[in-house]
Formats: structure tokens, C-alpha cells, sequence
């Protein structure tokens, strides 16, 4: 280990976006010497991406809210695959979180009356998420830093971890390398908790920066983790189409949850064609309601009817916009229209939603308060993940924990609009709480073996082969096409089988790219290493994919377009076994009688 720069600490928090931060405050507020680690710079993360708001059953704008309603809807949003305990613990802790956020400094946007101003969401029965403008992740994460900063947590910037050190069956520890003079590094530590985020990058069309490449997701799994739920992809309806510099970028749905609309090439309203069985009753069935709707909200008044289409869940939405589409009445450039314009102020819009005001103007050269945008479904949020305890956040592998987009369960099979931030408040917190327990009772580190590490060394160093002859972009743009076609938003066996063999074709090329220069600042390098989370992680999705001849939420096959009460019944678990990446089926843990008739009702 000489070799190596080393550190020790209890805790490694690795990842710094909102649950990363918020387990690392926890768990140095535990007493354990806590580092937080991240590949990027500190206060970059997908957490800003969530810009509309954060769920949490406040009952400030409609007093008819509570956790139980919060949990109804985030259960139905997963079409009932979700981990209940874990929706369970979500929606009751919710509130709490958010209002500590408020004590720890962050400016939420407020009622006449000074609370903290709720708004609408696809999938949530009431004003529910607590938002800043249309930049809640991006103050989420600046309290949480101010916050961590001044608790004196140790932060390691732009130090990428590679694997996961084990002593054993427990965490000894992780390995990596510091970005910018290529210098591996290893943590020795009593808990590892992983917050890396998703997997966005193995998509072409994606909301998420380059910092998304499946880098936790593929440590957790090699090191002997169950994954969960891996066949669900949120694909979020509304990324901007044009131009191509900025496909994929998020606008938030807080733009439809302030009353904008969806309209095809002959300015129809399609959701109202739109609207699955589940979610009859619920919905306005003709402008008319939907208009009065909208007027309510606008007047600041509890609406007397019932809420616009363009509110169903994002799985809905989405796959009806690729349906415009693909039937001829999209926009030009291959998207469907967002108006927003039509329905608020200029002065409505560029205080509600500035940062959208702002994309549009410099991105697209479109005037939002006078013109539509034109949107498209981009890849947005990973449902699966680390399968972990829902009252812990420990993985199947002692001293692992895993928080946040990587964590995996809570969600279900669709995740609903904010409720990832209140995900990673409420799991980021109960991460760092039991990692810090969970090192503290632990006497003494494990070992971190020098084989381990020489391996994971060996494996880094790889692209550097003088034989090599393999260009890492080109195999990963050819990685994120195949993605995007074959597993993306409509799924079928043959598509499936097609990308397996495609992913193992890619695998045998990834081993052999080649790198210039040396290891000093080098993103070639970087982007090589990342290959081989990026394909077991898309192998792990597609065998998933494959495996479940139904559809629902996030996973949607033309061969198989109902859903099937059995497979309701059952998540599916991926797992690593020597070389191989295998799914198997678990059934779903009985929801107790006090919860079941929640539903019933
Ligand atoms: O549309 C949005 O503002 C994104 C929110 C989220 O993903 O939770």
C-alpha cells in the first residue's frame, strides 16, 4: 500500500450531490471521522436537475395533505413495486427534512401567509413540492454544502473511486485515483456509503452530465450487492429537441405543474387521449375542467375540478409524447409542443420559472412567454439500484451502504416528480446515520489486502497498452446509440437479445482501447476506465428488461404491452456470480393491513 496515497477515516461517503452530502453530515454529527468524495467539484451534481421542487407532505397549500396521501401516490406512481416500508418511511420523514433544510438556511419561495409555498406535480394529488423558482436542487445543495463545510467534513475533489475493498464478506475500504495527476489513492474505512448517482450516460438522449456512468451501480454489483428494479428507466417527457448542442436538457415539469399544456403539430391536447384505466376518475376529461383547473391555480384558490392530464405520471406522458411522435403530429424537430405562454404572464413565468425563461432565450433563441417550446422524452432518473435494508440503507454486503439515485426499491417501477430530493434528505440522513453506527461499533479496520489493490491498479492502468488499438469514445457513442434504440423507452425480445449481443461485442472492443499521453489529467483515460462500469451496468438492464415479459412504469415491451398481476407480484434482483450477470425473482414483502386499506379506500 506504500505506494499509494492513503487515507482512514470511518466513513467514506463516496459521491457529493444531495444524498452524499446529507449522509455525510449525518454521519460526522455521529461522531465518525467522515470523508466525502467526489469525482467532480464539489456542488456539481444531478441534484440541481430536479429543479421543480421537493415532495414532502407539508399541507401548506392544501390542508387535506398528509404522509398517508404522500404515500398513496408515490405507491401508485410505482405501480405498487415500490419497497413499502421504504415509500413508508419516506413520505412520514418528508416533512421533517424539508423544514430542517429551512433551519439550515435554505430560501424556499412562500405563501401569502410566509410558509413554504407548495406546487403541483404529475402523480401527486396536491400542491406538494416545496420549491425555490425552478432551482430547488441547486439550493438544496448549497445549504447542504454550507452546512457540511462548516462541520468540518474532510472533502476530496475530483477523485474518482474504482472498486470497493473488501476484508472478506464486510467493506475494508475503496480504491481510486485523483483526476488530475492520475495518483491512486485508497481509503481505508469501517463503512463505505455509495451516493454516486445514475446511470444516464449509457444513454444517448440524457439529462444527465458526464459524471452519470454507472460508477456505483457497477461497484456495488462486483462486490457481491444485490441490485434491484434495474429493468426501470425514467425517461423524463419534457427535454429540450433543438438544437442538437443541448438535446436532452431538462425542462422541468414544474413548467406543466404552473398550468403549461401539451400539444401536438395540430395544437391538440393529446394527454386527454391519454389517460390509463388506473388513473380514470382522477383526471379532467375535457378543457373545459382542465382551463378551470388551471384558473384556480393561478388564483392562488383551491381548484374545484379535477387536475389537467398533463399531470399524470412521467411514464404516461412520455410514452404518449414517442407516440405523437412516431404517428406523424410531433414538432419539427421531432418533439411535441410545451406552452406555457398561453396560459401565465411574462412576468408569471420569469418569476415562477426564470432558469427556463433563460435556457430557452440563450439556448434556442425562444421566447418562452411568447412562443412554445418544443419537447422530447430524454433519459432522467435510474429507478433501480442497490438493494438495501429500507430502515438502514446497508446493502447486502456488511459495512455497504448506498443512498440516493444509486440506491434502489424506494421507488417502485416510476418515481414521482420530487420525490428524488426527498429521497436523498430522508435516505442520505438514515445512510450516514447507520454507517457512522455501524463503523463505530466496529473495533478495528479491515485490511485493505495489496493484492486487491494491485489488481484494481493493473485493471486502470490497462488502456495504456501499447497493443491496444480501441478508441474509448467511439465505443461508448456506439454504446449510448444501441442503448437508446434497443433499450429504451419501448422495449422488445427481439431489441433485447439484439443489444445483449451488441454489449458483449462492445465488452471484447472495450478491453482492448488504447489511451495517449500519460495519466495526468486525462479524460480519454477516465472515460476508458468508465467502459466497463457502463457496459455490466447496460447488460444488467437489458437481461432485466428481458426477464420481464410485462409492462409497467419505466419498462414498457410492444410484445407484452399489459400489465400482469403476477408480475406484480415481484421485483426482480440482479447479481454478479463469478463472471456472469444473472436476474432472478424475489417476491414483494406483504404491506401490512393498516397500509393495504389505504388503498382499498
Ligand atoms: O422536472 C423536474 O423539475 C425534475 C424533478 C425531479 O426529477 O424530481
Amino acid at each position: 500500500m506504500g505506494k499509494y496515497q492513503t487515507f482512514q477515516y470511518d466513513v467514506v461517503v463516496v459521491g457529493a450531490g444531495g444524498a452524499g452530502l446529507r449522509a455525510a453530515i449525518e454521519a460526522s454529527a455521529q461522531g465518525a471521522k467522515t470523508a466525502l468524495v467526489c469525482k467532480s467539484l464539489l456542488g456539481k451534481a444531478h441534484t440541481v436537475m430536479a429543479e421543480g421542487g421537493v415532495a414532502a407532505a407539508l399541507s401548506n397549500v392544501d390542508s387535506r395533505d398528509d404522509w398517508k396521501v404522500h404515500f398513496r401516490d408515490t405507491m401508485k406512481g410505482g405501480k405498487f413495486l415500490n419497497q413499502w416500508r421504504m415509500a413508508q418511511i419516506h413520505a412520514q420523514e418528508a416533512p421533517s427534512r424539508v423544514r430542517e433544510l429551512e433551519e439550515w438556511g435554505a430560501v424556499f419561495d412562500r405563501t401569502k401567509d410566509g410558509r413554504i409555498l407548495q406546487r403541483n406535480f404529475g402523480g401527486h394529488t396536491y400542491p406538494r413540492l416545496a420549491h425555490v423558482g425552478d432551482r430547488t436542487g441547486l439550493e438544496i445543495i448549497r445549504t447542504l454544502q454550507d452546512k457540511g463545510v462548516h462541520q468540518g467534513i474532510d472533502v476530496h475533489m475530483e477523485c474518482t473511486i474504482r472498486k470497493i475493498l473488501k476484508d472478506g464478506d464486510r467493506v475494508a475500504g475503496c480504491f481510486g485515483y485523483q483526476r488530475e495527476s492520475g495518483r491512486f489513492v485508497v481509503f481505508q474505512s469501517k463503512a463505505v456509503v455509495l451516493a454516486t448517482g445514475g446511470i444516464g450516460r449509457c444513454w444517448e438522449i440524457t439529462s444527465n452530465s458526464w459524471e452519470y456512468t454507472a460508477d456505483g451501480h457497477a461497484m456495488a454489483m462486483w462486490a457481491g450487492a444485490d441490485l434491484i428494479d434495474m429493468e426501470f428507466i425514467q425517461f423524463h417527457p419534457t427535454g429540450m429537441v433543438w438544437p442538437p448542442s443541448v438535446k436532452g436538457t431538462l425542462i422541468t415539469e414544474g413548467v406543466r405543474g404552473e398550468g403549461g399544456v401539451l400539444l401536438n403539430k395540430d395544437r391538440k391536447r393529446f394527454m386527454f387521449d391519454n389517460v390509463p384505466e388506473m388513473f380514470r376518475g382522477e383526471f379532467a376529461e375535457t378543457e373545459e375542467e382542465a382551463n378551470r383547473w388551471v384558473a384556480a391555480v393561478v388564483a392562488n384558490k383551491l381548484p374545484d375540478a379535477r387536475r389537467p392530464p398533463e399531470l399524470l405520471t412521467r411514464d404516461v406522458v412520455a410514452r404518449a409524447i414517442r407516440r405523437e411522435v412516431r404517428e406523424g403530429r410531433g414538432s419539427p424537430h421531432g418533439g411535441v409542443f410545451l406552452d406555457i405562454a398561453s396560459r401565465r404572464s411574462p412576468s408569471e413565468i420569469k418569476k415562477k420559472l426564470p432558469s427556463m425563461y433563460h435556457q430557452f432565450k440563450e439556448l434556442a433563441d425562444v421566447d418562452i412567454t411568447k412562443d412554445p417550446m418544443e419537447v422530447g422524452p430524454t433519459c432522467h432518473y435510474m429507478m433501480g439500484g442497490v438493494r438495501v435494508n429500507p430502515e438502514t440503507q446497508e446493502s447486502t454486503v456488511p459495512g455497504l451502504f448506498a443512498a440516493g439515485e444509486v440506491g434502489g426499491g424506494m421507488h417502485g417501477s416510476n418515481r414521482l416528480g420530487g420525490n428524488s430530493l426527498s429521497d436523498l434528505l430522508v435516505f442520505g440522513k438514515r445512510a450516514g446515520e447507520f454507517a457512522a453506527k455501524c463503523a463505530l461499533q466496529t473495533s478495528s479496520f479491515g485490511s485493505c489486502d495489496d493484492d486487491q489493490i494491485e489488481v484494481a491498479a493493473r485493471e486502470c492502468l490497462e488502456p495504456f497498452d501499447e497493443s491496444h488499438g480501441e478508441n474509448p469514445y467511439a465505443v461508448h457513442e456506439q454504446l449510448r446509440t444501441l442503448m437508446q434504440h434497443y433499450v429504451g423507452i419501448v422495449r422488445s425480445q427481439d431489441d433485447l437479445k439484439h443489444a445483449l449481443v451488441e454489449i458483449e461485442q462492445l465488452r471484447q472492443r472495450a478491453a482492448k482501447v488504447k489511451v495517449g499521453g500519460n495519466i495526468q489529467f486525462n479524460p480519454g483515460w477516465h472515460l476508458a476506465m468508465d467502459l466497463s462500469n457502463m457496459l455490466d451496468i447496460s447488460e444488467a438492464v437489458t437481461k432485466a428488461a428481458l426477464e420481464r415479459t410485462e409492462s409497467r412504469g419505466g419498462h414498457t415491451r410492444e410484445d407484452f404491452p399489459d400489465s400482469e398481476s403476477e408480475w406484480g407480484k415481484m421485483n426482480l434482483i440482479v447479481r454478479q456470480e463469478g463472471r456472469d450477470i444473472n436476474v432472478s425473482r424475489r417476491p414483494l414483502e406483504p404491506m401490512p393491513a393498516e397500509l393495504q386499506q389505504l388503498f382499498n379506500k
